[in-house]
């Protein structure tokens, strides 16, 4: 067999060191990620610098926005958020819809409602001050198993390894892990944490995040800079690019629907969705539902009844979108509305110069950007 753990294997005789060598690597490695980490660390907004203690607050506001966002497109929204809110106290006593707002653009919505319950529990329930242990993070709003590792490693040194995309690239890797993703998922947890040394576990963490990022990377991993590179199997069998192993994705069924544009001069017919449920609480153009194998004239059919407006127009082509279970396609309908049209009721009339304040999704600026061209 080519690889030293595979689909089969117990996780526990996976991680048995077969001789005495592989038991110096194991060792051996957790310092030599410490080593690079210390040359090559990425400086990061939410990142304590070199001997500095980490702000719990900070690093708990960038694991969230971090939530299925990348680094890059974090940055300017971590930035707004701790000069606005420095501290969690001050995001515990803020509004809900301001935190929207400043959230508008980073997808994922729900993340911002808990991020807001999260403040508001650790200000209400924990003077203000974050719990310390994976328990105690978990039991907070918004705060999975993996959340709560990277906040236990990253602002309290606690001996345990988060596990994200990144990681599980680098760590399948390492050691070949044929068994796909994401039934996988428990043995690279146990691989990942032989990589943890035994103090600066924060470290430990933030060094395979960033290896995971900049040099064990998707594709054409630079495999000659990584200071694990002697030691890693999928290099030596050169297949480094085929990990990690992954079942075939099932990406969700189309769902169609129809969006409409009113405009009453420079103001434009907007609503905001329910709370519960996908875009919670965002700002909306009225729609019809989204639903798979809808036809157009059935979508159509759902625009909202005002009196005084022209004929609708149907805009050429569609506006898509990919929500984590589902890609959308939605036709765009526009209408002019006379001056002093009433909006339908749950519906308001804002000024477009505005709209940049609404917490608008991301697929709604897609909709009012193709209906305005
Ligand atoms: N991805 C998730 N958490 C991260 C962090 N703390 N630093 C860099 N990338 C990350």
């Amino acid at each position: 067999m080519c690889c030293r753990y595979s689909v089969g294997m117990s996780p526990k005789s996976a991680l048995k060191p077969k001789s005495e060598p592989l038991q110096a690597e194991i060792s051996a490695r957790p310092l030599a990620l410490l080593q690079w980490y210390d040359r090559h660390r990425r400086r990061l907004p939410w990142r304590a610098a070199p001997g500095e203690a980490s702000d719990p607050y900070r690093v708990w506001l960038s694991e969230i926005m971090l939530q299925q966002t990348t680094v890059k497109a974090v940055g300017p929204y971590f930035e707004k958020f701790v000069a606005r809110w420095p501290d969690v106290t001050a995001l515990g006593r803020a509004s809900l819809d301001d935190v929207l707002r400043m959230w508008a653009g980073l997808g994922y919505y729900s993340r911002a409602r808990n991020l807001y319950a999260c403040a508001v529990a650790v200000t209400r329930d924990h003077g203000g001050v974050f719990p310390d242990t994976e328990e105690g993070l978990r039991a907070l709003p918004g705060i999975g198993p993996y959340t709560a590792a990277a906040i236990a490693a990253i602002a309290f040194d606690r001996r345990t390894m988060p596990v994200d995309g990144n990681i599980e690239r680098v760590v399948s890797r390492l050691f070949a892990v044929e068994e796909e993703l994401p039934q996988a998922k428990s043995l690279i947890q146990q691989l990942a944490a032989t990589l943890l040394a035994d103090t600066r576990a924060g470290d430990s963490a933030q060094a395979l995040m960033d290896l995971g990022a900049s040099i064990c990377t998707p594709k054409k991993p630079a495999c000659s800079l990584c200071p694990l590179n002697e030691d890693c199997t999928a290099r030596a069998q050169g297949t480094q690019e085929t990990f990690p192993r992954k079942a075939p994705k099932k990406s969700g069924t189309l769902r169609r629907g129809a969006a409409f544009v009113v405009t009453r001069g420079d103001e434009l017919l907007v609503r905001t969705r329910p709370e519960k449920g996908l875009l919670g609480g965002m700002t909306e153009v009225p729609g019809s539902d989204w639903l798979a194998g809808q036809d157009d004239a059935t979508a159509r059919k759902q625009a909202p009844d005002l009196k005084g407006l022209s004929r609708w127009q149907r805009k050429l082509g569609v506006v898509t979108h990919v929500f984590t279970h589902f890609p959308l396609e939605l036709v765009v309908y526009t209408v002019k509305a006379e001056a002093r049209t009433r909006a339908p009721e749950g519906m308001r009339w804002v000024p477009v110069a505005t709209l940049a304040d609404e917490a608008l999704p991301n697929v709604m600026r897609k909709v009012i950007a193709h209906a305005l061209d």
